[in-house]
């Protein structure tokens, strides 16, 4: 029997700041005791995108409160903790600094070890966080910063086999958000808009839709957005873009999905269970869940979607790495400095969407 585990995990790697204790007892139950998220969304509203010097001035006016009503929702003393996480990138540096500094603090004067995360590894190991996934699995991280595909092979582990090669998903969702006039980030709203629209009204491209592999690319699609709209007249025309671009970016996903599918299956023959995966803020579209559930069945994969507050940003995913991470002994040095760019597969080439966030 292995012993009970409880980490404190802190996020500031972008516009939200949270915290969250995170227990995996002798057994290996996990429970999240606290979830506590604070988003700036309206503070950056007014700028149509997260303003850097903003955010890092909010994060700063907001951790301390935040982590401790994590630390009081989840009943944990905090001196009982095993130890402390926090986002060390990617992400914008100013912010990642604030959250990385009070873990820090909490760390020393705890006397606990500090565990720097790659914020990107949190999103992948979500999935085990809600349920029992072996390694290796599929995963298709989708945020407003990455697109990208990679195997999880485990713990620190990871093999990139596509990524977008222009702009993040998520950058789609929210520059046809703009296009249309609406709010910063636009993403959920576009889903709402869909629903009164005509899928068929709008004729968009997909690039790179029949090369091979799995890379993405969004930047065509977004210039297309931009010139259709000029033949809109009316809400409903707004409504009908919203559904043509959504549908095409199902479209584009279900094809490289595939294409993902059978690269990941070619090199994990002996599997006896596929899993698939996504995470990050626009995996919690309900068009594109259903989408890939269908994909998910066609292939023989199992799905594994968290819920959608555990795809946007949090700090339970953080905590998490950290109880995955102490296991393996990866433990950090409370000198370890914030990395802007972090890719997850340090291997692969450098492409905009496979490790820089937010910038
Ligand atoms: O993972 P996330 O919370 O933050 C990072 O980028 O790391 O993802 C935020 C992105 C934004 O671009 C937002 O517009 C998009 O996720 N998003 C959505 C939806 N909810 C959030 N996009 C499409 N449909 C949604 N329902
Ligand atoms: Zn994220």
């Amino acid at each position: 029997m292995s012993k009970e585990l409880i980490f404190l995990g802190i996020e500031s790697s972008c516009d939200e700041t949270a915290a969250s204790i995170v227990k995996e007892d002798k057994k290996g139950n996990v429970t999240i005791l606290s979830n506590i998220v604070s988003s700036q969304i309206e503070e950056h509203k007014p700028f149509g995108g997260v303003v850097p010097e903003l955010a890092a001035r909010s994060h700063v006016e907001k951790i301390d409160t935040i982590i401790k009503k994590a630390v009081q929702k989840s009943g944990v003393v905090l001196e009982n903790i095993t130890g402390v996480a926090a986002t060390a990138g990617p992400g914008l540096l100013v912010c990642l600094m604030v959250g990385m500094s009070a873990g820090k603090t909490i760390a020393t004067f705890l006397n606990k070890p500090f565990l720097a995360i790659n914020h990107l590894e949190g999103h992948a190991l979500t999935p085990r966080l809600v349920g029992k996934v072996k390694f290796p699995y599929l995963l298709l991280l989708i945020s407003g910063g990455h697109s990208q595909f990679l195997e999880v092979q485990g713990v620190n582990k990871y093999k990139r086999l596509g990524t977008t090669i222009d702009d993040a998903l998520g950058e789609a969702f929210d520059k046809t958000a703009k296009i249309l006039g609406i709010d910063f980030p636009g993403g959920p709203q576009i889903e709402e808009y869909a629903k009164l629209g005509n899928k068929n009204g709008f004729v968009l491209p997909k690039p790179i839709l029949n090369k091979s592999g799995c890379n993405l690319s969004f930047a065509g699609l977004k210039t297309a957005v931009l010139h259709a709209s000029k033949k809109i007249k009316d809400k409903q025309d707004k409504y009908d873009l919203a559904a043509s671009f959504q549908f095409t970016i199902n479209e584009i996903l279900r094809v490289k999905c595939k294409k993902a599918m059978e690269l990941f299956l070619s090199t994990n023959k002996k599997n006896k269970k596929n899993y698939f995966v996504i995470a990050g803020g626009v995996a919690s579209n309900k068009t594109i869940r259903s989408n890939l559930q269908q994909v998910c069945k066609d292939m023989g994969f199992e799905n594994i979607f968290p819920p959608a507050n555990l795809c946007t940003d949090n700090a339970a995913m953080i905590a998490w790495a950290g109880i995955e991470r102490y296991k393996k002994n990866l433990i950090d040095d409370t000198t370890f400095s914030a990395r802007p760019r972090w890719p997850l597969d340090e291997k692969a080439p450098f492409l905009k969407g496979a490790g820089v966030d937010h910038s």
